[in-house]
């Protein structure tokens, strides 16, 4: 079957009879970005920007922070790297969790920075960078567990590290806790990336960058010496730390929809799959164009509230994939067409992303990395 290329691309923003939207605001972003500049001092920052910058729109977001004086732009993997390109990106972007050796050629083309995650890329990677070189930021594994050179092997990777010297340009660790009140493991890591940086200094191995610290990181003062760091959730105005919000980070996304249909229903009305909420009294139910198929977690429903002219109204019964129902007394003035807010801007707000992802025992980057890429989003 012929399927004709336009038909995969994303939906136009607000096709007929759905409006539903994230309204991203990047002054905000770029506010944030200052503050943690700020704190940070004289060092560049790299900001995280990987799986659609947390849900925000990672070409825009990115135009934005480059624009706010950003390092350079940090990515998962190729995909995201190449989306940026495509989308014009023109700066330094690094790929986090490496490339397989038969990428490289590809990586180059689109000058491209790669960690180098293991020992087991040095031999491909030296056999290939001659002819594709890219730039390499070497990652440590201080205590994560995941990607990274561990301390104990780098003494026997030392001669294959000084064979990649020409294109080492960085160094790189990831703190596990640092979203953790007690910083035991995290002063641990700080002192491993330091002893490690020595040992490779004493070989003859030195880099231009050098960063160590997530958004915590930052906020908790965990920027040794000249290192400096890579943000991701603090730049989009989120945190779970009490030092973010003593920041005044600025929550850069609010999800809005508006409203498909209002019904007055009379008491003992049930609405909903599984009849799971009936009315106690006479009210208004207002039905949205937003499910679980937008990003919109099932289990919201019957427990969150959405923002609507200056006041609070339940989600009632389950969450659909592609609806929600909110209850207004009657008295409410309401119509098809009028915006509720379903993620709210201010973070005290109880439909704060920050809260809703309490509510859900989750954290906030999966709210905002669940947002689905069919619904529009507006920047301001
Ligand atoms: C390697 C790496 N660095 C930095 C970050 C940014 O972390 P945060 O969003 O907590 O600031 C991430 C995010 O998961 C990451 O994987």
């Amino acid at each position: 079957m012929n399927v004709p290329a336009d038909a995969l691309s994303p939906l136009r923003p607000r096709p007929e009879g759905r409006a539903l939207r994230a309204e991203i605001s990047l002054g905000r972003i770029a506010r944030n970005l200052a503050r943690l500049q700020k704190v940070a001092g004289p060092r560049g920052l790299w900001a995280v920007i990987k799986a659609n910058a947390y849900g925000h729109g990672a070409i825009p977001v990115g135009k934005a922070l480059e624009a706010g004086g950003a390092a350079g732009l940090a990515v998962s993997n190729l995909e995201e790297a190449l989306e940026l390109r495509d989308g014009g990106i023109t700066g330094p972007v690094l790929v986090l969790g490496g490339l397989r050796p038969e990428a490289l050629p590809l990586a180059s083309r689109h000058h491209l920075t790669v960690a180098l995650v293991g020992p087991e890329s040095l031999e491909s990677f030296a056999r290939i960078l001659p002819e594709h070189p890219v730039k390499l930021h070497l990652k440590l594994d201080t205590g994560m567990g995941r990607f990274g050179f561990l301390p104990s092997e780098l003494g026997e990777c030392l001669e294959g590290l000084k064979a990649l010297s020409p294109w080492m340009k960085g160094i790189m660790g990831h703190f596990a806790t640092s979203d953790d009140p007690d910083r035991g493991f995290s002063d641990r890591q700080r002192k491993t990336f330091e002893a490690c940086r020595h040992q490779l200094r004493d070989a003859g191995l030195s880099f231009l960058e050098v960063h160590h610290a997530n958004s915590d990181g930052i906020l908790r003062g965990y920027l040794d010496g000249d290192t400096s760091a890579r943000p991701g959730l603090a730049l989009y105005g989120l945190t779970c730390i009490p030092e973010g919000h003593a920041l005044g980070l600025e929550p850069a996304m609010e999800l809005i929809a508006e409203v498909a249909r209002v019904k007055t229903v009379p008491a003992g009305t049930a609405v909903g799959y599984g009849r799971t909420f009936v009315a106690p009294q006479p009210l208004q139910i207002a039905t949205l164009g937003c499910g679980y198929a937008d990003g919109y977690r099932r289990d919201l429903g019957n427990r969150a509230v959405v923002g609507f002219g200056g006041a609070t109204y339940p989600v009632v019964g389950r969450v659909s994939m592609d609806y929600l129902t909110v209850a207004l007394p009657l008295g409410v003035a309401i119509a098809p067409g009028d915006p509720m807010v379903l993620f709210s801007g201010d973070p005290k707000a109880p439909h704060s992303i920050e809260r809703l992802a309490q509510l859900l025992g989750t954290i906030p980057y999966e709210l905002t990395c669940a947002l689905h890429r069919r619904l529009g989003r507006v920047y301001l």
